[in-house]
């Protein structure tokens, strides 16, 4: 698990509460800690009841708390008055999984147990997901009970739907760790881009000659994922263009693209509204001149296949002119392009910066093994509009996403 830059040393007190999905939440209590967050867990007794303090604690590395009236390590104060203070310290109660009995706790105000007096103590941000077997997420009992919590800005994961250990099916099943691990991003997210909007696209074109064939290029997306996830986890609402099936960033509206003019489309009509575009999608220059209706089939044994290609609308530069002729049209305050390249690095992203009206570019070398298409790690170069240059060394795709979202920032301020 890569280090998460915004969980660096958060205090997360992770409160376990009795229900099968707790032994998901070991998994979870380990990958926060692998993120960087000291995570300290609260099992209610019947949470215990499926999985062993020490699991917990083996994962966490840290203490796990179970019981209200237990002394201290020290033998001095009972351990709710001892660990009041773990709820105060807190960046986050994230209760996972929340039990039916415990969010009816909660919404009542009650406090008989070590969780329940830390989450009543505490004034820090709070996250419950619910697990509950068939019928009982849906009973309008529990169903009060959440809404009060969510009017009390209980920030609320929905339960996935799907089959219980009962052999029930309905909603009420813990979703998986990188799911969860999405909302509390959401929850910590900083206010650097609150009330910003940004638009992140990834992914290759895909340019079709034939309903089964396209010409298209070697990007995963991963460069663009990241970017979303980098501006989410500065608080911003995020627009994320994607031709890939990657896992939506929790809090990203997807918007689906395949071909440059698709693209075009879509990116167009969110500038409309959006305050930055940063473009990681790899856009073809040329598409097929013509699209078959039908497979194209093959002729004789020898002979091959011509496709003619035209050119494809450029869109940062369609952007660039809409922005100087009709400004009303395009609400962007910074624009951020890529640019991939295999030789002459610097002087052609150079060049970009001018001809696409960049604020800055990142220019990464496409032709390296190790950083560029469909790896996890990126070498970039970023290039201003005044001609300054910033070089980094070769990072994972997240660090470069964070360092441009931060000169984001630095421009919308
Ligand atoms: O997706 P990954 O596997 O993580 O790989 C990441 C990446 C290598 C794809 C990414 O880092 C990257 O370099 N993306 C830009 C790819 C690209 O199209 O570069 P370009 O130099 O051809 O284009 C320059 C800029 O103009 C880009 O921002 C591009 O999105 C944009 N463009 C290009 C062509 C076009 N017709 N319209 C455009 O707007």
């Amino acid at each position: 698990m890569e280090k998460i830059t915004l969980l660096q040393d958060k205090h997360i007190v992770l409160g376990a509460t009795g229900s099968i999905a707790v032994y998901k939440a070991v998994d979870l209590a380990s990958k926060l800690t692998q993120a960087g967050a000291h995570v300290d867990v609260i099992m209610t007794e019947s949470a215990q009841k499926f999985v062993a303090p020490i699991t917990f604690q083996a994962m966490t590395g840290r203490p796990v708390y179970t019981d209200m009236w237990q002394a201290d390590s020290s033998g001095g104060l009972p351990t709710h008055i001892a660990h009041v203070g773990l709820g105060e310290g807190a960046d986050l109660i994230a209760i996972i999984p929340a039990t039916a009995n415990t969010i009816a706790k909660l919404a009542s105000g009650q406090s008989n147990d070590l969780l329940t007096v830390t989450v009543l103590a505490s004034r820090a941000p709070m996250l419950i997901a619910p697990a509950m077997d068939g019928g009982m997420y849906e009973h309008p009992a529990t169903q009060a009970n959440v809404n009060t919590l969510v009017e009390r800005r209980v920030y609320l994961v929905d339960p996935d739907v799907g089959r219980f250990a009962s052999g029930l099916t309905g909603r009420g099943r813990l979703p998986d760790t990188p799911t969860l691990i999405g909302h509390v991003r959401r929850v910590l997210a900083t206010d650097a881009l609150r009330g910003k909007h940004i638009i992140a696209t990834a992914g290759p074109t895909r340019e079709a000659f034939d309903p089964v064939r396209f010409i298209s290029n070697h990007s995963s997306g991963k460069q663009g994922y990241a970017i979303a996830q980098a501006a989410l986890d500065a608080g911003a609402d995020v627009t994320l263009f994607s031709s890939v099936n990657l896992p939506t960033p929790i809090g990203a509206k997807l918007v689906p693209f395949s071909s440059a003019n698709d693209l075009l489309e879509g990116v167009l009509e969110a500038s409309s509204h959006a305050d930055a575009l940063i473009m990681a999608a790899a856009v073809a220059d040329f598409r097929p001149a013509e699209q078959a209706e039908q497979k194209i089939k093959k002729k004789g044994d020898d002979e091959g296949l011509r496709i003619t290609l035209a050119r494809n609308p450029d869109i940062l530069k369609t952007l660039h002119d809409m922005r100087q002729n009709t400004p009303s049209a395009i609400n962007l305050s910074v624009v951020v392009g890529f640019a991939a390249e295999s030789q002459n690095l610097l002087d052609n992203a150079e060049n970009k910066v001018k001809r696409k009206g960049l604020d800055f570019i990142v220019a990464n070398n496409i032709s390296a093994n190790d950083a560029g298409f469909a790896v996890d790690n990126n070498r970039v170069v970023f290039l201003h509009k005044d001609g300054t240059h910033e070089t980094f060394d070769l990072m994972p795709k997240s660090q470069v996403a964070e360092a441009i979202i931060q000169r984001v920032v630095d421009l919308l301020d």
